[in-house]
């Protein structure tokens, strides 16, 4: 089976590849990180694995689909991400032909991120004529004007990975056809950016981070390596100390739980993930994802500053390596979106956004007073079926790294999509008051 061959040679420890430009940088940055303890409730029994997480990694090829031209922009039921009203789930469609492309291109967004230009570096730009249909409800396009009017006088923020600043890109770029973003704040590693939108006086910002919870670069014989130490109980204060003052919180991640990762409890080292031949107990990639997840949504409903925060999770996104990964050469060259009947939904990524919806629903229970919020922009299958519309080979670092991006997304794209649902999901269910 091809995908089979595909999915076991995706390597563990190549997720940093794209952004190794960074991570001299990101290593002196989270050096300095301290930590808040919480106590977080963890009851799983750490499950030793019975495969190599490494041979999981998300990919997902099959043939592609001829899928009809539809458009239906009517008014639809209510979205299902407050967890009360379910009548939609918009998780399950199909992506459909649609003529017009997105509202910015890459010369009319002014903070256009040169790294997602896949048209300047030659894609092919078919990806770009596609819309994500629902099958019970239609996600309306994005309007920069509604989504401005709607967050006037807030504080967004984007908290996650690159894939985080991938889609906080995204939202720039859409806003600015209405209004240009003004660049307020930055460190010195561009981790830590806010924009400011004056007219509407709205802020978003976007905080990195990997784990959510204190990490480390593993120190080998003096030098930071590329695993991790990561303690599963404290939250990374990087973004936890600057949650109070956030409206709204967009949570996202889960890719860089594939390489080697030391993992603390209580200060003690309690196991890893892919750390064969180390005596230590292996534990599953979706495990620690669950527990650092719920460190840190544990951290946030016992946030006391966190007055009326909103918080959605971005569910997992894979990445389409297909014959190879990261350093084997592994490539994405498809130039229409997968055939549906063709992805795996027993998929490593599936099973995180099982976890992720699990822990979403785990804190909603836990809240008493409705005075926080927390929702959900179901993306995976959606993006599952995207392999056509990551850069591959056609991306500025190319070059120099010679290695293909198939898990970041090209702008405009599908990615634009996340913020269709998070302005539909804000109309629906979390207006402010
Ligand atoms: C998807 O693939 C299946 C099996 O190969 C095929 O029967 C079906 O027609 C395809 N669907 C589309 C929309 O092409
Ligand atoms: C659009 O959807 C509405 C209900 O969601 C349905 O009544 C209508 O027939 C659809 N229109 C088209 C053109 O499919
Ligand atoms: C913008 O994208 C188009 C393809 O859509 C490409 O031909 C062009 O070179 C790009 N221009 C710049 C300035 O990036
Ligand atoms: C650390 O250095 C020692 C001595 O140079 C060497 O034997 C050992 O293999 C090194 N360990 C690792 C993990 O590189
Ligand atoms: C593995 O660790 C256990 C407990 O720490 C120890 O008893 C055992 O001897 C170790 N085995 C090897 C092969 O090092
Ligand atoms: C991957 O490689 C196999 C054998 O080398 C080939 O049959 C297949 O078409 C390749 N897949 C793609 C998407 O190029
Ligand atoms: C994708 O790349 C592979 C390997 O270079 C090639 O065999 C295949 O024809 C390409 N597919 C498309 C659709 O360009």
């Amino acid at each position: 089976m091809e995908w089979s061959v595909i999915q076991r040679k995706v390597g563990p420890l190549l997720w940093l590849l794209v952004i190794s430009t960074i991570l001299a940088l990101f290593i002196m940055h989270s050096s300095s990180t301290f930590s808040i303890s919480i106590k977080a409730v963890l009851t799983q029994s750490p499950l030793v694995t019975t495969s190599d997480v490494s041979n999981q990694s998300p990919s997902l090829p099959a043939n592609t689909s001829g899928v009809t031209p539809v458009h239906n922009s009517s008014s639809s039921p209510q979205l299902s991400a407050d967890g009360n009203e379910e009548q939609c789930d918009t998780s399950k469609g199909k992506w459909v032909k649609e003529a017009g492309a997105s509202i910015y291109t890459n010369l009319t967004c002014p903070t256009y991120p040169d790294i997602n230009n896949c048209g300047k570096y030659g894609k092919d730009q078919s990806y770009l004529y596609w819309r994500w249909q629902p099958d019970s409800c239609d996600i309306p396009r994005f309007e920069p004007e509604t989504f401005l009017n709607i967050v006037r006088g807030k504080k967004m923020a984007f908290i996650g990975d690159s894939l985080a600043r991938n889609q906080i890109d995204s939202l720039l770029c859409l806003l600015s056809q209405a209004e240009t973003p003004r660049e307020v704040s930055r460190d010195s590693i561009g981790k830590y950016v806010t924009w400011y939108f004056p007219p509407h006086d709205f802020t978003l910002m976007v905080m990195w981070t990997e784990y959510f919870v204190e990490a480390r670069p593993r120190i080998i014989n003096g030098t930071a390596s590329n695993s991790f130490e990561i303690h599963l109980d404290k939250v990374s204060t990087n973004w936890a100390e600057k949650l109070p003052g956030v409206d709204y919180a967009v949570l996202s991640g889960g890719n860089w739980f594939f390489r080697g990762i030391h993992l603390y409890e209580e200060g003690k080292m309690i196991g890893c993930i892919n750390c064969r031949g180390q005596n230590l107990t292996e534990f599953d990639v979706t495990v620690t994802i669950r527990r650092a997840l719920r460190t840190a949504l544990q951290y946030i409903s016992s946030c006391k500053d966190c007055e009326g925060l909103v918080t959605f999770l971005r569910t997992f996104t894979s990445s389409h390596f297909e014959n190879g990964s990261w350093l084997t050469g592994g490539y994405c060259n498809r130039t229409r979106p997968l055939n549906e009947t063709r992805i795996l939904l027993d998929d490593i990524a599936w099973e995180i956004r099982k976890i992720q919806l699990e822990e979403i629903e785990r804190v909603r229970r836990q809240e008493s007073g409705g005075k926080m919020r927390f929702g959900v922009l179901d993306v995976t299958k959606a993006m599952m079926l995207r392999a056509d519309a990551h850069p591959g080979d056609h991306w500025t670092k190319k070059s120099k790294a010679s290695v293909n991006d198939c898990l970041h997304w090209c702008l405009p794209g599908p990615i634009d999509m996340w913020s269709d649902l998070l302005l539909a999901t804000l109309e629906k269910n979390f207006l402010p008051s």
